[in-house]
């Protein structure tokens, strides 16, 4: 019997989770994808919290078990009453009646907190941008979109650090797949929009061959794609950096190894029927437009397609 294929996105407040999401449903098309976000487990609104002086990230200040039903539920393809919080308001509206299509991707901040909910996921994504990229980013989309002063953003920052440490950042060692978007220069600057990225791949699922990639490597000239061999909490695995610069014909060579394995994703590749590939992102993701997003995209999205022909 066919079931959803179920991706995570889990990642700290203004890890980039909408637009990495975004722009996943964009590649494997919107009409198939039902895309949830865990901020909507919530078990107190903006007020209650500040009374009770508990922050989101804390995992008593979520219905983590209703999460972990509803996870299950849409495994097998059943409908959810799924509550929802407004960030506008700070508070909850009416539940939502949802029916899993082909594809779910559940983002948000605990997704892998507990082991019943992690063994829900076909495929485990984690965002860990440098802290300071991401403080940039909260202070953006808050200020922008959330009705906030960039001073309380960075007071909120401080004040979240303890849980943010206890129970989001320890979360990166359930994932398959580390993603992190970085800036080329270590002073930030990221003046030409286009960061680089850092993948770390763990042997939790089969990765495509990208060995191909090591022979990219001519001579002392450091190619802008790179494959290695890294330790990450500890474990083995293996790495995949995209720089922001690669040129075009770099980036071919990569999706020629995803697209030989995957003939769906030849066509997302065709530039002529697809001129924007460069610019799939999400609403927000000026920063991030680039050959190194639309990689990461395109290889989460062959992890889904893969999970599909494995389990269905
Ligand atoms: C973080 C998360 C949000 C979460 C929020 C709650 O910022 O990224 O997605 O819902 O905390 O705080 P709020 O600003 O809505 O009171």
């Amino acid at each position: 019997m066919s079931r959803p294929i179920i991706l995570g996105i889990v990642g700290d407040s203004a890890a980039g989770k909408t637009t990495l999401t975004r722009g996943i449903a964009q590649v494997l098309g919107p009409e198939n994808v039902t895309l949830i976000c865990t901020d909507d487990y919530h078990r107190y609104d903006r007020q209650q919290r500040a009374e009770i002086g508990i922050t989101a990230l804390h995992p008593d200040c979520n219905h983590l078990d209703i999460m972990q039903q509803h996870l299950s539920l849409l495994r097998t393809g059943q409908p959810i009453l799924k509550p929802v919080y407004s960030h506008k308001t700070g508070s909850f509206e009416p539940p939502q009646y949802i029916k899993p299509n082909k594809f779910v991707i559940i983002e948000g901040l605990l997704g892998y907190s507990t082991r019943a909910a992690r063994d829900c996921y076909d495929v485990k994504v984690y965002l860990a941008p440098p802290e300071n990229l991401r403080a940039k980013w909260k202070v953006k989309r808050d200020t922008q979109k959330r009705g906030y002063t960039p001073e309380q953003v960075l007071a909120e920052l401080e004040k979240r650090e303890p849980d943010s440490e206890q129970f989001i950042r320890p979360q990166r060692q359930w994932s398959d797949i580390v993603v992190s978007f970085y800036p080329p220069h270590e002073d930030g600057d990221e003046s030409n929009g286009h960061l680089n990225v850092r993948l770390v791949l763990r042997p939790t699922i089969p990765h495509p061959d990208f060995t191909p990639i090591i022979n990219l490597t001519n001579g002392n000239s450091v190619s802008a794609i790179r494959l290695g061999l890294d330790r990450d909490m500890s474990k083995p695995v293996d790495v995949l950096e995209v720089d922001g610069h690669a040129t075009l014909e770099q980036v071919n060579k990569l999706e020629h190894i995803l697209c030989s394995d995957m003939p769906y994703l030849s066509s997302v590749c065709d530039r002529e029927s697809n001129p924007e590939l460069g610019k799939i992102a999400g609403t927000t993701g000026e920063t991030l437009q680039s050959y190194p997003l639309a990689l990461t995209q395109l290889i989460i999205t062959y992890h889904m397609l893969k999970a599909t022909q494995m389990y269905q």
